[in-house]
């Protein structure tokens, strides 16, 4: 059997503990993940540049040998190529990203169908945590301090 090797795309504006629980997954299962985050989004203007994210995320996983931070363009399935990955990491929080998540491997299956995407589930303590939320209630002046690493948490307090 060849090494494994897996990547896990996503946004990551900013990073939170949920995704570090979910690389700290992935990284058990698989020999190499890369977290991969993508460059064009559709989302509006990011908080953080890409260089600003690749940097904490690379410093908050430094921990894990097996694990190395990326960027890409285009579409995620060319990118997995390149790095010669066999699989796509997701994670599902509640049955409302299901849909979202199915239709996504689904599609990337019909333009890659070499690649499989294995999906995993967060700690309980992280459902609802997302990048959009963390954003919305630190800028209204709530404390997420316990939901992203300390890193971000300084960095946010930093852009404000
Ligand atoms: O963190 P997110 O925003 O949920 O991640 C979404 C992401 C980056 C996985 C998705 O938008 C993506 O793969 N974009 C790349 C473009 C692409 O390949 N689109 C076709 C897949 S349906």
């Amino acid at each position: 059997m060849q090494p494994v090797r897996a990547i896990y795309p996503g946004t990551f504006d900013p990073l939170t503990n949920g995704h570090l629980d979910l690389i700290a997954r992935g990284a058990k299962i698989v020999d190499h993940l890369v977290v991969s985050i993508l460059r064009n989004v559709n989302k509006g203007k990011p908080l953080f540049t890409i260089e600003e994210r690749l940097e904490m995320i690379r410093e908050e996983t430094r921990r894990f040998p097996n694990v190395t931070v990326e960027a890409f363009d285009g579409l995620l399935v060319d990118f997995a190529r390149q790095q010669g990955a066999i699989a796509v990491l997701r994670g599902i929080r509640a049955i409302s990203d299901y849909e979202y998540e199915f239709q996504m491997a689904m599609m990337n299956r019909k333009l890659a169908p070499e690649l499989e995407t294995i999906f995993m589930l967060p700690h309980e303590k992280y459902t609802y945590v997302s990048s959009r939320l963390i954003k919305g209630v630190f800028q209204l002046g709530g404390d997420v301090s316990d939901l992203v690493p300390k890193l971000v948490m300084e960095r946010l307090q930093a852009k404000v």
